[in-house]
């Protein structure tokens, strides 16, 4: 009788130590869950396959650059008047140019800049810096992200506001459009 007791008594300790290792795994789980689901921060959007998708603008000229503007399809679907809507992704090539006398040569690409919205992602925005719900990286030729400062990408969008999506080319995106 006193063994069936212990051994009784050893089950029932299984049992805790089973159920707590169940506890704590699932714990681990939907941490690790939510953490996957978390929305991302300047800096940390993925360098896209963009070199297929429509183009924004081609061939902005700048100083000493020339700037190349992809959408990604969903963002093409935006009508004139209306905000990008979530999920959609600008893509801004900057070559480097030279001039030849008085053409300008287009060179190497230095940078990739990317803008892109999802649901919610603006609640990550520096405070005061909000720009609806885009966040902002910027990537090497090879997709590598590089070191910049975000909030100074932030305050020269944040002027557009939201009429315009806080996108610089937007006028002129849908007048090259035609709809
Ligand atoms: C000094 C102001 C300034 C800063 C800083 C700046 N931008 Fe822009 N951005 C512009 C202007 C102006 C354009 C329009 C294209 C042009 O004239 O070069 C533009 C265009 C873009 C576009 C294409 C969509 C659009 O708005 O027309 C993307 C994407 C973009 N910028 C991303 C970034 C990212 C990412 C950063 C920070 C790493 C950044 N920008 C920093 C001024 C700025």
């Amino acid at each position: 009788m006193k063994k069936e007791f212990q051994y009784f008594n050893i089950f029932k300790r299984g049992i805790t130590i089973l159920a707590f290792a169940c506890f704590v795994c699932l714990g681990l789980m939907t941490t690790q869950l939510s953490a996957h689901s978390e929305n991302p921060k300047d800096g940390e959007l993925h360098f896209p396959d963009y070199k297929q998708w429509p183009t924004f603008i081609k061939g902005v000229q700048k100083p000493n650059m020339v700037r190349d503007i992809f959408v990604n399809p969903t963002g093409a679907k935006t009508k004139r008047g209306s905000a990008f809507s979530e999920g959609s992704t600008l893509v801004m090539e900057i070559y480097k140019a030279t001039m030849d006398g008085d053409t300008k040569v287009k060179g190497d690409l230095a940078k990739v800049y990317v803008m892109q919205k999802g649901k919610d992602w603006g609640k990550n925005a520096p405070k005061g810096l909000g720009n609806g719900d885009w966040i902002y990286s910027a990537f090497s030729p090879d997709g590598k992200p590089i070191k910049v400062d975000y909030n100074k990408c932030r305050g020269c969008h944040m002027p557009l506001k939201e009429e315009k999506d806080f996108v610089h080319r937007y006028d002129e995106y849908f007048d090259k459009r035609g709809h």
